[in-house]
């Protein structure tokens, strides 16, 4: 690490490693509290211990009514911009506070309490930010389902959740074409076991949803009413380790994983992330280019800014085509955002479309500080160009669904580190990192292992999977015992930078999406001419990965095979969804096998990519491998 910079970083992270403790409870100090803590860290309570137990608070109030009461109500909390629809709103503080406080009695209307759960299902709408903060306010457990998922998805999360309302929306809209979300909806509900007791639906302008008697609510009507009747909810006093959301997230099978976000040390750890980590100071505008059925959207188009008392910008549309490879520009310019979040395959679609940055001349980006990446690897020819092009500091930082902040990234409030293209730069405070071997064994610098973070994990983490205890035990916290397994592949360099390299397991990247691999197969295999498959992420130029399956068909198939596999891409595309980017399927004769009958998935990526690979000792035949490689030329993958 340069000694010559003046970076904070050191000071504070040493702070954090003498007393975590007392740093947490001086972090603490900027959120509003009802009752404040009775212990800071209580190792006694979950899992691996709970962050400020016996602590009261809501975190819709100190996202928005205490903003208000400090004078803060007429400045900007959420610019809506939407290319898609042509449509900019914003909304203040104030009009916020009074959207979500009237969504909040309607909820309750329906008998919405503490705990209960609510299960959105929207598009990047205001009034889906409207309705996560309307739950937080009440008390109830939101859990937001990206919309690029299917139905069949969709009912798994309905059956694990058992929510009592679910909200949506008429339609989301993508370039060209529009998602009609409802028939969506209706048939998760006739696909899950548990049924919810109401559904509310935004109907939007570009497509009337038809309403299920009994069932289903206009959102619009039940708004009005309330107002009419000035029926407003206030803020549910909750405890810091009741559950603020759950999100779930791709397993390694086809069964997602429930993450549990608390409400007091997740508004603890964003609060203190928003000024120390991404430098920006209450009443700045901030915007994040995520939707908020990831996780970075709902840490930083909702919460985290909010906390802070910034502006969040929420965009509706894509990085090109809406309409072209300039919009990221015109956006920032437009709203004066002093920083823009987002996933680096965003920064390689701009760069495909507008390889010399030609539409950037056309805006004034002179508010414009910093470009954060997450979501993937950021790989270091994409975050040059982003530098070049944009001449302002480009971060790289690293985190999980699971973490719900950040675990290594370059601290630009503390005062930048230099930056190591390739590498997310250094642990957050909170975050213990080390290399091990399989034997848990710490690796030295410049030796790839698993990336384990010791326990306890910091605020604003995961304290559990929902009502799964076991599973988050399995999972996480068996194969490295005092760890938490991030199940990322890195190495450190000398300098103790972070270099996250990819998985361990099955799970792959998809244009900062994170999907499951198993959880495709699940799909594949139920494909009736389908004896046995694969499915492994290939290298792609835009997408960082794409999906790739290979498919074994039963003895006495005589069907076209490039029948069968148009069927299985459409297939993975209606149970899971168009998010899985799912668009080749391969028939090979046969899978390349261990000899004691493990898919070699390792090696068929290689031969993909066209990397150097070298013939598994253990396997069964070594012809097959020459197989997949020639079922895959001429099929445009990977290299
Ligand atoms: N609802 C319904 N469908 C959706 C959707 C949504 N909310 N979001 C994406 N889809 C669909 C897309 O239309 C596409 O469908 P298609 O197969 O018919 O083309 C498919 O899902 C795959 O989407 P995506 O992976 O986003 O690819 P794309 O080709 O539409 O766009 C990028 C490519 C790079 C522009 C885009 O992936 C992007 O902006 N990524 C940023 C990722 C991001 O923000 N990640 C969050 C973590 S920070
Ligand atoms: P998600 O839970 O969807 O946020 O995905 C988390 C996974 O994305 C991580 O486990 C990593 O594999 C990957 N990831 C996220 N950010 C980075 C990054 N900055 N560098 C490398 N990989 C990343």
């Amino acid at each position: 690490m340069d000694a010559k910079t003046t970076s904070r970083y050191r000071e504070i992270y040493a702070q954090w490693q003498r007393d975590p403790e007392g740093f947490w409870a001086e972090a603490a100090k900027e959120i509003d509290w009802f009752e404040p803590a009775a212990k800071v860290f209580d190792p006694g309570q979950g899992i691996y211990g709970r962050w400020f137990t016996g602590a009261l608070c809501n975190t819709c109030w100190n996202a928005l009514d205490r903003h208000v009461a400090a004078d803060r109500g007429d400045q900007a909390a959420l610019i809506y911009d939407s290319p898609v629809t042509g449509i900019t709103a914003s909304y203040s503080y104030s009009e916020m506070l009074y959207e979500v406080a009237t969504l909040a009695a309607v909820l309750a209307d329906f008998g919405v309490k503490k705990g209960d759960r609510v299960i959105l299902y929207m598009p990047m709408v205001p009034e889906a930010v409207f309705a996560m903060l309307a739950c937080a306010r009440i008390g109830a457990v939101h859990s937001v389902v990206f919309g690029g998922f299917a139905a069949k998805e969709l009912a798994k999360r309905i059956d694990d959740a058992r929510p009592r309302l679910i909200l949506s929306a008429s339609c989301g809209i993508e370039p060209g074409r529009i998602v009609k979300y409802k028939p969506l909806l209706d048939e998760a509900i006739t696909l899950s076991d548990f049924k919810p007791e109401a559904c509310l639906i935004l109907q939007r302008p570009q497509e009337r949803a038809a309403m299920n008697e009994g069932r289903d609510h206009d959102w619009a009507g039940l708004r009005d009413a309330a107002m009419a009747d000035r029926k407003l909810a206030d803020c549910v006093p909750v405890l810091a380790t009741d559950p603020l959301y759950i999100l779930y997230t791709s397993g390694t099978t086809g069964l997602p994983k429930g993450v549990v976000r608390d409400n007091g040390g997740h508004m603890v750890a964003l609060k203190w992330s928003m000024e120390n980590l991404y430098g920006v100071k209450p009443g700045e505008i901030w915007w994040c280019a995520s939707d908020i059925g990831w996780v970075v959207g709902h840490s930083y188009i909702v919460y985290a800014p909010l906390l802070h008392g910034a502006t969040s910008v929420m965009y509706e549309g894509k990085p090109v085509g809406t309409p072209d490879a300039g919009a990221f520009w015109r956006v920032v310019s437009q709203h004066k955002a002093v920083a823009l979040f987002t996933a680096p395959t965003a920064f390689r679609a701009i760069k495909k479309e507008d390889p010399d940055a030609k539409l950037l001349s056309k805006y004034d980006l002179s508010t414009f500080r910093t470009l954060f990446l997450a979501g993937e690897r950021a790989d270091p020819p994409t975050v040059q160009w982003a530098e070049e092009k944009l001449n302002v500091p480009v971060v790289d930082h690293w985190w999980q669904t699971e973490t719900g902040w950040c675990i290594a990234g370059n601290p630009v409030g503390l005062g930048m580190l230099p930056v190591k293209h390739g590498s997310a730069t250094v642990p957050m405070p909170g975050y213990e990192i080390d290399i091990v071997d399989e034997s848990c064994n710490k690796l030295p610098a410049g030796t790839i292992g698993s990336i384990v973070v010791k326990l306890p994990l910091p605020p604003g983490c995961f304290p559990t999977l929902w009502q799964q205890d076991e599973r988050f035990r399995e999972s996480y916290t068996a194969e490295f015992p005092g760890y938490y397994k991030t199940a990322d592949a890195g190495y450190r360099d000398a300098d103790g930078y972070v270099f996250v390299m990819g998985r361990t397991d099955d799970i792959i990247n998809v244009a900062g999406h994170r999907l499951s691999t198993g959880g495709m197969e699940e799909v594949l295999a139920s494909h009736s001419d389908v004896a046995e498959c694969a499915v492994i992420g290939v290298n792609d130029a835009l997408k960082g990965e794409v999906p790739c399956g290979f498919v074994v068909l039963k003895a006495g198939v005589t069907r076209d095979h490039a029948e069968i596999e148009k069927e299985i891409v459409a297939l993975v595309r209606e149970k899971i969804g168009p998010v899985a980017a799912f668009k080749l399927a391969i028939t090979v004769p046969r899978l390349p096998k261990t000899r004691s009958g493990k898919i070699l998935r390792g090696t068929m990526k290689k031969i993909a990519d066209g990397e150097q690979w070298t013939m598994p000792a253990t396997i069964d035949d070594p012809v097959i491998l020459d197989e997949i490689g020639t079922a895959l030329k001429g099929k445009g993958v990977g290299g």
